[in-house]
């Protein structure tokens, strides 16, 4: 027994030993070439012989980053996730997959965190996506990753993200700006949202915060909208697309995406109709549109749209003068265009508008566009909480014709007005009337003179 001790000691120290070496190879084998080393046994598999399969083996580890000037960043993600580019990856584990429906969006030219967020120059799993208390921006989660869609294409509709044009119609309709500033315009009883996308709020605080914001932040002054999850998800969508970071001219190229939606638009704008038909819907001074595209390519179009004469000398067809983004949108609107979609542009148009319904439906929409429903409610019915002023809401708008005259509104809404208080002793009421004289022109007023005189019900002892 006594001559067994060393050898057990041996051996015992011979384990220490190799596990104080695993121990230091591990430390200063950082986990990027692990992942490099595995990929390069993927791609050996698909080699024909033993000397080609060896040079893919024996390239030797390096760090790739992508400069991204036009963006200030540079990144390192490529470094493990080695097969974006690649088809053959397209039944790999990750980090090794291949990244479908990139389209334009290069990795070479836009890298990844533009859209994903993480750590850029990070070379660990950890720090790369940003798990990391100094890091303000980690990964996006998979579900609001199509949000960053909104940094570069800011208007209109981007094809397969409809949340951010509903985040961005609900924005301009449910009055946020009556307390937000975006861009310098809007009010300032809540924090400037510009930058909202940059700071630190994650996605799950933002849609909690839209769903009862008072939940979030005891005591906000910012209504319960009473949301819906799709709604606060859209608006949540809109504020992560919201920075002010300067994207380089290339990156900024596109605010609006030439799609068939926006090509709809302009087609109905410019009234294609009165001279054409889509499947036999419309006039027939010039050709039916249906399955154009299918009988000119897409330059020819273009030409056509630049100037007609130049296609067909003589031409009746008037040139319109639109950009390029305008052409390959009306290009694409008629590569879809249907005779029932026909139908819906003729019946859509209807009777030109009297002036004094225009004024009214300009007024409800700055109504929405400046914040007034914020505060007063879409339907005007007031009601938002506003402790310690008289009457402890905002007043309802609907019966403004039995207090005051038209002129009245009129300055109220330029010069603003802080409500009296219930009880003088109190702290002021979170919320006023701002005064809108330098937001809005006379005229804007006006309008919304004119609309909330639209909506004025009756008094009862009216007759
Ligand atoms: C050191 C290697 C490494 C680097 C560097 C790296 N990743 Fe990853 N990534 C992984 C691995 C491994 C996975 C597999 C799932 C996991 O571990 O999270 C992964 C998964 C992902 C996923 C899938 C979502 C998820 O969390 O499962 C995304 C998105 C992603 N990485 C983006 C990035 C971006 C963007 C960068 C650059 C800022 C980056 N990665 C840098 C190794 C890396
Ligand atoms: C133009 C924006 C854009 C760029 C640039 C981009 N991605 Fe993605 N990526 C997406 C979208 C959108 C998805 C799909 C998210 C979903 O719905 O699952 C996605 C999915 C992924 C996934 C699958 C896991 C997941 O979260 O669903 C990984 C991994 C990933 N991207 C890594 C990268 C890496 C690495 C780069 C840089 C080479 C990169 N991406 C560049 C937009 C982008
Ligand atoms: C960093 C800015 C940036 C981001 C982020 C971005 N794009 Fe783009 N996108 C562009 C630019 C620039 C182009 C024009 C590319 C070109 O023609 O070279 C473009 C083009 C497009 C096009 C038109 C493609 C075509 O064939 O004409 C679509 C569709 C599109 N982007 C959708 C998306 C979606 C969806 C996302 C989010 C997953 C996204 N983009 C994120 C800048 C961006
Ligand atoms: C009556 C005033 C008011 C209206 C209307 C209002 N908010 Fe707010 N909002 C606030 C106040 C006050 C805060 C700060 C307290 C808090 O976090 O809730 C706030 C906070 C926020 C925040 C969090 C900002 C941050 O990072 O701290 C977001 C995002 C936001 N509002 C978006 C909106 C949107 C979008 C709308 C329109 C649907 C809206 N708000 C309407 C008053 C308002
Ligand atoms: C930040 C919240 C807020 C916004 C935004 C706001 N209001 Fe007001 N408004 C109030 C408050 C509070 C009062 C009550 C003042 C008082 O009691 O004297 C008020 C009063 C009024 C009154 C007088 C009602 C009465 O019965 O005395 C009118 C008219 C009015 N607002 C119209 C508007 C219009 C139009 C807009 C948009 C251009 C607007 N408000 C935007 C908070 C707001
Ligand atoms: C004033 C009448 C008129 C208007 C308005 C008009 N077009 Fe035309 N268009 C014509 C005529 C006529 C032709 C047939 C060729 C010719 O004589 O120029 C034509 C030809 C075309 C063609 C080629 C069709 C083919 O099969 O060869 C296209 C595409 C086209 N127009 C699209 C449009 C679009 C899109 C608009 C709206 C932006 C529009 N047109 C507005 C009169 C008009």
């Amino acid at each position: 027994m006594g001559r067994r001790l060393p050898q057990i000691f041996f051996a015992l120290s011979l384990f220490a030993l190799v596990l104080i070496i695993a121990a230091v190879w591990q430390a200063s084998t950082p986990s990027w070439k692990k992942y490099q080393h595995e990929y390069l046994q993927m791609e050996a598999q698909g080699e024909p012989n033993a000397v080609t399969k060896a040079a893919v083996l024996n390239t030797p580890p390096q760090i790739q980053q992508i400069l991204l000037p036009g963006l200030q960043r540079v990144d390192r993600c490529t470094t493990c996730h080695q097969g974006v580019e690649d088809p053959t990856m397209k039944n790999a584990p990750e980090p090794f997959h291949y990244h479908q429906g990139l389209g334009p969006h290069v990795p070479s030219k836009f890298g990844c965190t533009i859209c994903h967020g993480g750590q850029g120059l990070a070379t660990d799993v950890k720090d790369a996506h940003g798990n990391v208390p100094f890091w303000q921006t980690p990964l996006l989660p998979a579900d609001y990753v199509r949000a960053s869609c909104g940094r570069c294409h800011k208007e209109g509709d981007i094809p397969g993200v409809p949340e951010l044009t509903e985040g961005r119609r609900l924005f301009e309709t449910e009055g946020c700006r009556g307390c937000h500033k975006l861009n310098g315009i809007g009010g300032s009883i809540g924090p400037d949202l510009s930058e909202e996308g940059a700071s630190l709020r994650s996605p799950q605080w933002l849609e909690q915060h839209f769903l009862n914001p008072s939940a979030v932040s005891p005591g906000s002054a910012m209504p319960n909208f009473h949301f819906t999850r799709g709604q606060a998800r859209a608006l949540t969508y809109y504020m992560l697309s919201l920075t002010n970071a300067d994207m380089g001219a290339y990156y900024a190229s596109e605010p609006l995406i030439p799609s068939p939606s926006y090509g709809r638009e302009l087609f109905v704008q410019k009234d294609c109709l009165v001279c054409h038909s889509i499947g036999g819907v419309g006039a027939k001074v010039g050709p039916d549109l249906l399955g154009v595209t299918k009988r000119h390519s897409t330059n020819w179009l273009d030409e056509q749209l630049v100037n007609p004469q130049l296609v067909y000398p003589g031409s009746s067809m008037p040139a319109f003068d639109m950009p390029a983004t305008e052409r390959k949108a009306v290009i694409a609107f008629l590569a879809t265009a249907t005779a029932t979609d026909a139908q819906a542009i003729v019946a859509g148009k209807g009777q030109a508008p009297t002036p004094e319904d225009a004024a009214i439906a300009a007024g409800k929409l700055d109504f929405g566009r400046f914040g007034c429903a914020g505060c007063h409610g879409t339907d005007l019915q007031g009601g938002v909480p506003n402790p310690n002023a008289q009457g402890g809401e905002v007043p309802s708008l609907l019966h403004l014709a039995s207090d005051y005259s038209k002129d009245d509104v009129l300055e109220i809404i330029r010069n603003g007005r802080v409500p009296p208080l219930a009880n003088t002793k109190g702290p002021q009421p979170p919320l006023y009337m701002p005064a809108w004289k330098n937001l809005l022109s006379d005229e804007d007023i006006h309008q919304i003179v004119e609309f909330l005189w639209s909506k004025q019900q009756k008094s009862q002892d009216n007759w």
